[in-house]
């Protein structure tokens, strides 16, 4: 690369419905956030029960000069010289909404340029997991590589492993719907709002994960790949035509919670038993979740379980930033 290795960054997100941007240096390896900006369109999205992605591609090129312009002031305090003090603009190329992804890539490449700075494009499943190497000022987050990964968000559930170097190899995937849509669809037939995965979470609070046996999809398919969308259709016809009680959605909440969760943590447990791992590092917006944390940490045993902090679990830019620095491939 003919500009060096970059060590400070200004990283945009715009996969989904967050418009984020984010400055990261690389400091003895780990990374730190000088700033990490998230705007949401949840309200915007709520109207339609979910994300139009024309729709977000019009929000993020509405939004993004400001995120962009309060991230810089707050890494640099000056915004007009702040530009100089990067070595590389990066943001989030694949996967996710083409349009949404198109807006922040474009905005990227035309901030790289008139900086006379190298663009960056990441991969955003990299980003979610490059998280667990941000860390606070004076803290550092040395990660033993080869660690086993899970990644469970909106968008993806998937098995990896992540070498030395850095690499990745799919282990399994989801068939059919991610475990974060999964907690979205049942949250949806619930009544809750957009986005559903932390409200039914919420909702799960005080309720018995025991009252209904909801399936554990795959649990007995012997690899390592994993389905939701039984599970849901299951919710679904347990609770059709229903009037729910407060108590009783509170169980139906906290018994599918415990489904995905014990879900993700055997297939975790199979993970280990074919591999040889120095760390499990959860990942993805669905690592908020306290159950499924819990449980994953459980499966990973004697094994260093590794969670980003809950602010980096949902989409920001600061992953972004880190998988940019990190060189994640
Ligand atoms: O990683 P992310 O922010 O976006 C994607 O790349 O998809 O993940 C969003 C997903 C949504 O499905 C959301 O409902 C879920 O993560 N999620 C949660 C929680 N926080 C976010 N699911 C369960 N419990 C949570 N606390
Ligand atoms: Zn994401």
């Amino acid at each position: 690369m003919p500009f060096g290795k970059p060590k400070t960054v200004l990283a945009l997100e715009t996969s989904c419905d967050e418009t984020a941007a984010a400055v990261c240096v690389l400091e003895k390896g780990s990374v730190r956030a000088l700033s990490s900006v998230v705007s949401s369109q949840i309200d915007i999205h709520r109207l339609t029960g979910g994300v139009v992605p024309e729709v977000a591609a019009r929000a993020h090129a509405d939004a993004i000069g400001y995120i962009v312009a309060e991230a810089l002031k707050e890494a640099f305090g000056d915004e007009a010289k702040a530009m100089r003090k990067l070595d590389a603009v990066a943001a989030t190329t694949a996967p996710g909404l083409r349009p949404a992804l198109i807006a922040g890539e474009a905005a990227g490449r035309a901030l790289a340029l008139g900086a006379g700075k190298p663009f960056i494009g990441v991969n955003h499943v990299a980003g979610h997991v490059a998280a667990a190497w941000l860390a606070e000022s004076g803290e550092r987050a040395m990660r033993p590589l080869p660690a086993l990964v899970l990644i469970v968000s909106g968008g993806h559930t998937e098995l990896r492993l992540l070498s030395k170097k850095m690499a990745f190899e799919k282990l399994g995937e989801t068939a059919d719907d991610a475990a974060g849509e999964a907690f979205d669809k049942i949250a949806r037939i619930l009544g809750l709002p957009y986005p559903g995965g932390p409200e039914l979470e919420k909702m799960a609070e005080g309720g018995n994960a025991k009252a209904y046996a909801f399936p554990r999809p795959m649990l007995g398919s012997g690899d390592l790949n994993f389905s939701f969308s039984g599970l849901k259709t299951a919710v679904l016809y347990a609770l059709k035509g229903k009037d729910l009680t407060d108590g009783e959605k509170r169980d139906a909440a906290a018994s599918a919670q415990a489904a995905i969760a014990e879900v993700l943590s055997a297939k975790t447990t199979a993970a280990l038993s074919k591999t040889k791992v120095r760390a499990v590092i959860l990942a993805g917006g669905v690592a908020a979740n306290k159950a499924v944390r819990r449980a994953v940490a459980e499966a990973a045993g004697e094994i260093p379980f590794i969670v980003p902090a809950t602010k980096y679990c949902t989409d920001n830019a600061a992953m972004i930033g880190a998988a940019a620095l990190l060189r994640i491939k």
